[in-house]
């Protein structure tokens, strides 16, 4: 038999494999909530635009609403041979109310309604992502606030470069993570316009009001090009490229907690609630938390990827092709959120090593700068010959199986005779961090004076 909604013309039903092929319900039931909510108001403005009875629309209102609870109760039985979640809740509405429900889809297409659904999804989606990000920021600031001055090394090439603090890492990624809300409520605002009332491609003759139905959910206004409405997905694609650069950072972070975290390094305990053992190695703890989140990457980026595909080459307006952008977007949502919850926990939970941080800091010579620099300023060599100066006392240091505070004062007028006992001043981890007061530098001061700019930002 042909299909109820749009069967008029066929003789024939779908094939099996038509079917397969056409349904979305399997994955856009998803979107139940946000086609009730966006029907709700299109039949409320129809009846306000009297284009429909109070009557009807009142039934259609109250229809919808035990449509939900069903679906929310789960005994709804979605149908595959009803395609998808909007022709899915139609069909029912019709058996609870009866001819009304006919009603419903005046003034409207199943092109701007899916588009309006999906922006609805995307959105609240934004918000959870910044939600979430703001949960995360917030443990980062507790790590800076402990740990403002407990050194570590700084590494450029994951080689020891120059002495940094806890406090200064940790508030390197509230940067980068802040950055990340920026992006997505950035895309939110731009996302925030409604596509309902676009019809199929062209508008429609009804008199209706879309400011009305914009309004009534929650959109700034409604869009202003009916075809543009329908047709694209660049909504989408920005809030899988804000997740995409988020999934980076964390990617990157949860790289640095692997290799912290390791027997290696021993930067930091993770806890026993973010960590898994091993079924044949007793000893082992293993941040497997951390390597997921490394690895989500992957499949977010992989989303921004396929419905940027999906979508290049479609011409104006709607083509079925762009039924295929919500699995992308649901699961690099799904993951996503679940990447920043557990974010969020690991680094509420793991415990900085303060004395291996401080120890690690202070091999590799990394406070070597700090001895050019005092060259520089106490006997005022060039740069370039500081640098000269203290290379050389650097491969005696690695000669003589050394630190660079090790060497004597004799090793060190070897290299230069003008070097004094003050020297050594500059040599240690603590004056190295604490000297670093340029803005936006390492330095204890600084880093505190960030955390109370966020902090108070946050607020
Ligand atoms: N399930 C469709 C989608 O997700 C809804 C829109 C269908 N529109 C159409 N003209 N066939 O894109």
């Amino acid at each position: 038999s042909s299909n109820a909604m749009w069967g008029g013309r066929f003789a024939a039903g779908p094939d099996a494999i038509m079917e397969a092929i056409n349904a979305s319900i399997g994955f856009d039931q998803r979107l139940y909530a946000q086609d009730i909510r966006g029907s709700r108001a299109h039949a409320a403005m129809l009846a306000a635009q009297g284009i429909i009875t109070s009557k009807d629309a009142e039934a259609i209102g109250e229809g919808l609403l035990t449509v939900l609870s069903e679906i929310e109760g789960g005994s709804f039985a979605f149908s595959t041979a009803l395609e998808d979640i909007h022709m899915n809740v139609e069909a029912r509405l019709k058996e609870v109310i009866g001819e009304p429900a006919g009603r419903v889809h005046t003034a409207r297409s199943r092109n701007d309604q899916v588009a309006t659904d999906f922006r609805l999804w995307v959105r609240d989606q934004a918000d959870a992502a910044i939600a979430g990000l703001g949960a995360l920021v917030r443990a980062l600031l507790a790590q800076a606030e402990a740990g403002a001055d407990w050194v570590m090394p700084g590494f450029t090439h994951l080689q020891t470069a120059q002495p940094v603090t806890w406090g200064h890492h940790m508030m390197a990624y509230v940067e980068m993570f802040a950055r990340d809300i920026g992006r997505f409520t950035d895309a939110r605002a731009r996302m925030n316009e409604c596509p309902l009332g676009a019809a199929a491609l062209a508008g429609t003759s009804f008199p209706i009001d879309r400011h009305a139905t914009a309004a009534a959910l929650g959109f700034d206004r409604p869009m202003a090009n009916s075809l543009d409405a329908v047709s694209d997905r660049d909504f989408a694609l920005e809030f899988l490229a804000a997740a995409s650069i988020c999934a980076m950072h964390l990617s990157r972070f949860a790289e640095e907690l692997v290799i912290w975290s390791s027997a290696q390094f021993r930067f930091v305990a993770l806890s026993d609630r973010f960590s898994t053992g091993s079924s044949i190695m007793p000893q082992k703890k293993n941040p497997d938390a951390a390597e997921l989140i490394r690895a989500k990457i992957g499949r977010i980026m992989g989303a921004n990827v396929a419905l940027m595909m999906v979508m290049k080459g479609l011409p104006l307006a709607y083509s079925k092709d762009m039924q295929e952008d919500k699995e992308q977007v649901f699961d690099a949502a799904d993951n996503l959120m679940l990447a920043l919850a557990a974010m969020e926990g690991m680094v509420r939970d793991m415990s900085a090593n303060r004395a291996n941080l401080e120890r690690a800091a202070a091999s590799g010579f990394s406070t070597a700068t700090d001895l050019a620099d005092w060259l520089v300023r106490e006997l005022g060599l060039p740069f370039r010959e500081a640098h000269h100066v203290t290379g050389a006392l650097v491969a005696l240091a690695e000669k003589k199986g050394c630190d660079l505070p090790e060497l004597t004062l004799e090793d060190m007028q070897s290299a230069h005779e003008g070097i004094t006992q003050a020297v050594y001043s500059v040599l240690g981890v603590h004056n190295s961090v604490a000297s670093r007061q340029s803005y936006g530098g390492t330095a204890p001061d600084q880093v505190r004076a960030q955390v109370a700019r966020w902090k108070e930002a946050l607020k």
